[in-house]
């Protein structure tokens, strides 16, 4: 059964929440709701597992909060998660299930594709991956000349590329000896870049597409196929190349030994497919152990998302939190800032989750949305960000509600590189919340003797207006469990704002447009004729012809 397709912006919950923004919360000061209430931390917080999540930073009451639990219940949000985690059709423009939780669900759970348990199917694909994993791993795999690899190449863009580069680089503390690199533009120069110092005989190419369609994915491949070729033979070429796809027939006929293909599924979409065979490179980056643990990880929030009352639900709560902002405050944006360098590739990797999700304009019924949905998401690692971009969150005039993500524990045991860390990651969401005031601002120029006239100067560029929103999530350290879990976490926050946005969240047709017109304009480049478009691409392209 579909998704139902409820207009949240007729339900009662939306006008009451309405009324509720106008009349109360517009103006409403955190600083006077935490001055006012002893407790209000511990009302807003959810704990589990490893995680602790503070949401008291909102600009929100307890009837905020009830009149959002009932906006998700006016919409029926409970029998949509049964749905999404039984199977359904939910992705309905493509006729598919969403079934990405059954790639981490337990081995003896059974989960029905088209009256079949996928699960065995999904069990032996893992199982494979482990075998293959601990073979180059090992040693025991070797290129053409008989050497161990020791440099592993990811090709695939998209959902083929950014989930993987991610956990790569947020358990790099957990990372073998193999090299992992990754290769995604079809910038011809960014595929120089990343083969130029690789070694044939010892490099493992890593061939992601689920369509084994995608442009950037098949010219890359070819481009180093042909540098390998230039070293190898072409029966070698089944010893170095390996592919994750559906599309079994193209990658057999691109001369990928059938053996060394790992399947996936059409209910896995590219942005939710790390923890398919697209998370092989993972997997021999960190070890299948640890990729298994990854997996764990985010079944564990599966469950806690699939069984928890809402009003402790940490993606219900913070997808919720997200609408109000969105919906009510008219905010466009969400930051995202991990106060661990390790997290660098999430903000990314979130981006197209969210966004190639979220970004719809046509409700589930067909019709324009008349409110707005997906939110723009952006972020780069704390303290960095303090030093670029935090100006604007602090002092600019746009509302930016921001989700602080910690550790408690560093992985090397550096407590005062730590300590210095997290003081700054404290310290950001209670500026943020308080503010400056006038008078501490003038206190302080008082304080260092400042004359009266360069005070009244400079006191409004100093005033920090705080009341700006943020959640932080302190969890306890960052392992392949936890990391697991955080992404589940943002995948249910997604599902949970599609539902409630009456759209579908797992198609991608606004990509589309853009592919058909590039090869066309490149069969234009290709025969050095310009056909008609506007005059502004008719301009550029006679120019880059021109010069070319
Ligand atoms: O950008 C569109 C998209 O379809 C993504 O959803 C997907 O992750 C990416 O292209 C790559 O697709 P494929 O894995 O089929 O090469």
């Amino acid at each position: 059964m579909a998704l139902g397709k409820t207009n949240p912006s007729g339900t009662v919950a939306w006008e009451k929440l309405r009324e509720h923004f106008y009349n109360k919360m517009q103006t409403a000061s955190m600083t006077e709701m935490f001055a006012n209430d002893s407790t209000r931390a511990e009302k807003f917080n959810l704990q589990w597992n490893d995680f602790l999540v503070d949401y008291s930073k909102n600009i929100i009451t307890q009837e905020t909060i009830d009149l959002l639990l009932a906006l998700a219940k006016e919409v029926d949000l409970k029998e949509a998660i049964s749905k999404y985690f039984e199977g359904d059709i939910i992705n309905e423009t493509e006729n598919r299930a969403v079934l990405h939780t059954a790639l981490r669900a337990q081995e003896d759970a059974v989960v029905k594709v088209d009256g079949e348990n996928v699960m065995p199917e999904v069990y032996e694909v893992q199982q494979k991956i482990k075998a293959f994993s601990e073979e180059v791993i090992s040693g025991e795999r070797k290129g053409f000349t008989g050497k161990a690899f020791t440099d592993v190449v990811n090709i695939g863009i998209g959902g083929s590329d950014l989930g993987p580069a991610m956990a790569v680089e947020a358990l790099q503390f957990y990372k073998n000896q193999l090299n992992v690199h990754f290769i995604s533009n079809v910038d011809g120069d960014h595929v120089q870049e990343k083969i130029k110092n690789l070694n044939p005989e010892t490099t493992l190419f890593v061939i992601v597409s689920k369509t084994f369609t995608t442009q950037e994915t098949l010219s890359n491949s070819e481009t180093v196929r042909k540098w390998f070729l230039k070293s190898a033979k072409q029966e070698d070429v089944a010893k170095h190349f390996v592919a994750v796809s559906t599309n079994i027939q193209k990658v057999t006929e691109f001369g990928i030994n059938p053996d060394n293909v790992f399947p996936m599924w059409d209910w896995v979409g590219g942005r939710f497919s790390l923890w398919s065979a697209v998370g092989l490179s993972i997997s021999l980056a960190v070890g299948f152990d640890n990729f298994d643990k990854l997996l764990k990880g985010a079944n564990q929030m599966d469950e806690h998302f699939k069984t928890t009352e809402f009003d402790q639900n940490i993606p219900v709560i913070l997808a919720l939190l997200s609408i109000w902002y969105n919906n009510f405050f008219g905010a466009e944006s969400e930051a995202l800032i991990p106060y661990t360098q390790y997290l660098q590739k999430l903000a990314p990797y979130l981006q197209q989750g969210i966004m190639e999700s979220n970004g719809k304009s046509v409700g589930r019924d067909g019709n324009p949305v008349n409110y707005q949905t997906g939110t723009i998401i952006w972020g780069e690692p704390g303290t960095n960000s303090q030093h670029a971009f935090f100006q604007l969150i602090h002092q600019g005039t746009k509302l930016i509600p921001t989700d602080f993500i910690g550790f408690v524990k560093p992985l090397y045991g550096d407590s005062d590189h730590h300590d210095k860390l997290m003081s700054n990651f404290f310290a950001q969401t209670e500026a943020l919340l308080n503010g400056k005031t006038e008078d501490q601002v003038r206190a302080e120029f008082t304080k260092v003797n400042l004359s009266s006239g360069q005070a009244d100067f400079l006191t409004p560029f100093k005033v920090f207006q705080g009341n700006k929103p943020t959640n932080t999530l302190l969890i306890d350290k960052l392992t392949p469990e936890t990391l697991g879990s955080l992404i589940s976490l943002y995948e249910h926050k997604i599902f949970v704002q599609g539902v409630i946005w009456n759209i579908y969240s797992y198609d991608q047709w606004g990509v589309e447009l853009g592919k058909q017109l590039a090869n066309s304009i490149l069969e234009e480049i290709n025969s050095g004729t310009v056909k008609s478009h506007d005059s502004s691409t008719n301009l550029l392209l006679k120019h880059f012809l021109a010069k070319k």
